[in-house]
């Protein structure tokens, strides 16, 4: 009997390794033991000379990475590099599409996965199975054990919720704790690391923890085996649950089967279902007889939540702080009903340059601060190419409130209008007044209208120096979130050059004088 060793983290590849040596070497699946992480105890310690390698030896060497051969031709050639009994024609050779379920199926926590899947893999390589064929046992159980670890994935996707630590360098940082079903943390963090790319951070689960730093995604075992410590961001994310849940759409039963109760102990929002569930018929009466306005009032849920933090953190100081809580209170508007909160400008009086975005979207609503999303990598990589340091500029939005039609789970950014903007300028007045920049750059139509009250088309106006009432000189540009629009690498790239341009010629004016 052989007993196989595999690395906690890793664990997939390092099977894949392992099966297609033991498969050259022609080594049956009734002859191995597998296990992962530790050894398992030295059952077959007799059994050494069987055949086999013997008992405690260490996973067959010398077997290079890469994926199976596949049977219908479209894979690479497995590895040259084999053990000295081995025999090329028992090469693995598999269909493409068992390869992906295999691996997917190696995840879940079925301790007899590895030998399931092992066996699995030389039936359909010597054609004693055949792939699809749900009355073969193992087949059946690849495709279910897959089906059941992409729901957790899923889940794992959904469920995550971060919480922010304090920073310790440049990048903010988030830690989040998250129970999976299966051990699927290494098929479920690349989704973080694209998503969350512009930060550090990590997740970790009771086996194996993911860290995303400085762009470099790693995993390692859990040492600590508790949640992170909880702090105010949970706030947020009650509010924004509360913003997302409509009453009128309520189905119990799917929304336990879309977020299924094993998952609440780690949500922060879960405490508001069994009150929402419970308030939701009265909720439904009440939007019917306040139509047309359709989305539930949040302002009291979001002035508690903003009251709490307000208490519970020291007050900030200065006056960009003193302003930014005015901000927090505005109800200037009917936007300030549905949004999570609201987004003050940041950055120090005094700065030369003031950035002027349109509002904030999904994300800023979530963290309370301008141009962190996805048009926010935008923003900071054209702010990078000119040379602008973005803690050197006050950057704020024409609009402090985000403006969305919820659809389903997801809150569709909408252009404010004419009100709107024509309200917030108080606002922005407000910060101009406070900041006093020599140069302000608008970027997207709403800037530039709040700013000087015109609207209309950018494309006449980009890249010209204009000058507002009180003599400061203006500059517009396009909204990063146009790059994000355009279809063509080429148009995106072109806009982008553009916006990074304009951002350097708004540097260098601010500079002068
Ligand atoms: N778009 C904006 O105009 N501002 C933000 O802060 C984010 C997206």
């Amino acid at each position: 009997m052989r007993r196989v060793v595999l690395p906690r983290v890793g664990t997939v590849a390092a099977w894949r390794r392992e099966a297609r040596a033991l498969a050259r070497a022609g080594v049956a699946p009734e002859d191995l033991v597998w296990s992962v992480g530790e050894a398992a105890p030295d059952l077959f310690a007799d059994a050494a000379g069987d055949g086999g390698a013997g008992a405690g030896d260490a996973p067959v060497a010398g077997m290079s990475d890469g994926l199976f051969a596949a049977g219908d031709g479209a894979a690479g050639a497995a590895s040259a590099t084999a053990t000295p009994s081995s025999d090329p024609s028992r090469e693995l050779r598999l269909p493409k599409a068992a390869i992906a379920t295999i691996e997917a199926a190696l995840c879940h926590s079925d301790p007899e996965r590895f030998a399931r899947a092992y066996r699995l893999v030389l039936a359909l390589s010597a054609g004693r199975a055949a792939w699809g064929d749900r009355s073969d046992r193992d087949v059946r159980w690849a495709l279910e054990a897959a089906r059941s670890v992409g729901r957790d994935v899923h889940k794992m996707h959904a469920f995550v919720r971060f919480r922010e630590l304090p920073a310790r360098g440049p990048r903010r940082a988030f830690a989040a704790w998250f129970e999976p079903e299966h051990p699927c943390l290494e098929r479920g963090a690349p989704f973080f690391a694209k998503r969350f790319g512009d930060m550090d951070w990590v997740i970790a689960t009771p086996h194996l923890t993911a860290r995303f730093e400085n762009g470099r995604l790693s995993f390692e075992e859990t040492g600590e085996t508790r949640p992170p410590p909880e702090d105010a961001t949970e706030d947020l994310w009650r509010t924004y649950y509360a913003s997302i849940f409509n009453p009128a759409r309520l189905m119990v039963k799917a929304m336990c089967a879309e977020m299924p109760k094993k998952y609440w102990k780690n949500l922060p929002e879960a405490e508001l279902i069994p009150g929402l569930v419970a308030g939701a018929e009265a909720r439904v009466r009440a939007m019917a007889e306040a139509a047309p306005a359709a989305a539930p009032d949040r302002r009291a849920l979001a002035l508690r939540d903003h009251a709490a933090r307000v208490l519970a953190k020291p007050a900030p100081e200065g006056p960009v702080a003193t302003l930014a809580q005015e901000v927090g209170a505005c109800a200037r508007c009917g936007l300030c009903r549905h949004a999570t909160q609201a987004v003050p400008g940041e950055g120090p009086v005094g700065a030369p340059l003031m950035i002027v975005g349109e509002q904030p979207g999904d994300r800023e609503d979530l963290a309370g601060r301008p141009f962190v999303g996805p048009a926010g990598a935008v923003f900071d990589r054209s702010l990078a190419r000119a040379g602008v340091e973005r803690s050197a500029a006050f950057v704020t939005n024409a609009v402090k409130h985000f403006k969305f039609t919820p659809r389903g789970r997801r809150r569709i950014h909408q252009r404010p209008d004419a009100g709107e903007v024509e309200a917030c300028r108080w606002w922005l007045d407000l910060e101009r007044q406070l900041v006093r920049p020599r140069v302000v750059l608008a970027m997207g139509a709403t800037a530039a209208e709040a700013l000087t009250g015109q609207g209309g088309a950018l494309s006449r106006r980009r890249g010209r120096v204009e000058t507002l009432a009180d003599g400061t000189e203006l500059l517009v540009t396009w909204h990063p979130s146009y790059v994000l629009r355009l279809r063509e690498r080429d148009a995106q790239a072109r806009a982008e050059a553009e916006i990074a341009g304009d951002l350097a010629l708004a540097r260098q004016l601010s500079e002068q004088g």
